[in-house]
């Protein structure tokens, strides 16, 4: 138990089953949708690569696209706080419905967190 990595922990498919909920959900909220493709399979496909080397499985994602620079990645986009809480309330539901529980998702959405506030590039619009 103690020398698996974090994706052996969880393993592959539960991982994939986690991102392919989660975007469903990403593709329902209504502060993330507008700024996703109407098609994410592409989207999903790249974050099984990228999620899975993250927690220590196969480099996928940078076999195949390069060093993940996220943060250059999600210029592009408003990532607001309020998009950050969205994604992250939609992947807390995912694992809810999933099952992932205990030390492996404390560890895991931890690291979430770090990311998505990284991913901040936009401020909030005055309410
Ligand atoms: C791509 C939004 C956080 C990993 C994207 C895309 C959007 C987006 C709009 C482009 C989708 C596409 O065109 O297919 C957001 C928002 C976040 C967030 C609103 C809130 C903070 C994160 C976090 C991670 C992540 C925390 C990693 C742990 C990725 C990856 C891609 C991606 C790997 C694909 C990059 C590529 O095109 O190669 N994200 N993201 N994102 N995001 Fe995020």
């Amino acid at each position: 138990e103690g020398n698996k990595t974090p994706y052996e922990a969880i393993g592959r498919e539960k991982l994939h089953e986690l991102i392919d909920l989660f975007y469903s959900k990403v593709s329902e909220h209504p502060d993330l949708k507008p700024i996703f493709p109407a098609d994410m399979s592409e989207t999903a496909r790249k974050q099984k690569q990228f999620m899975g080397q993250y927690l220590g499985g196969p480099p996928l994602y940078t076999a195949e696209h390069g060093h993940p620079m996220l943060r250059a990645r999600h210029m592009p986009f408003e990532i607001t706080p309020g998009r950050a809480e969205a994604w992250l309330l939609c992947m807390r539901e995912a694992m809810d419905e999933i099952g992932l529980t205990g030390e492996i998702r404390d560890f895991f959405y931890q690291r979430l967190v770090l990311t998505a506030q990284h991913m901040v590039n936009t401020p909030d619009n005055d309410a």
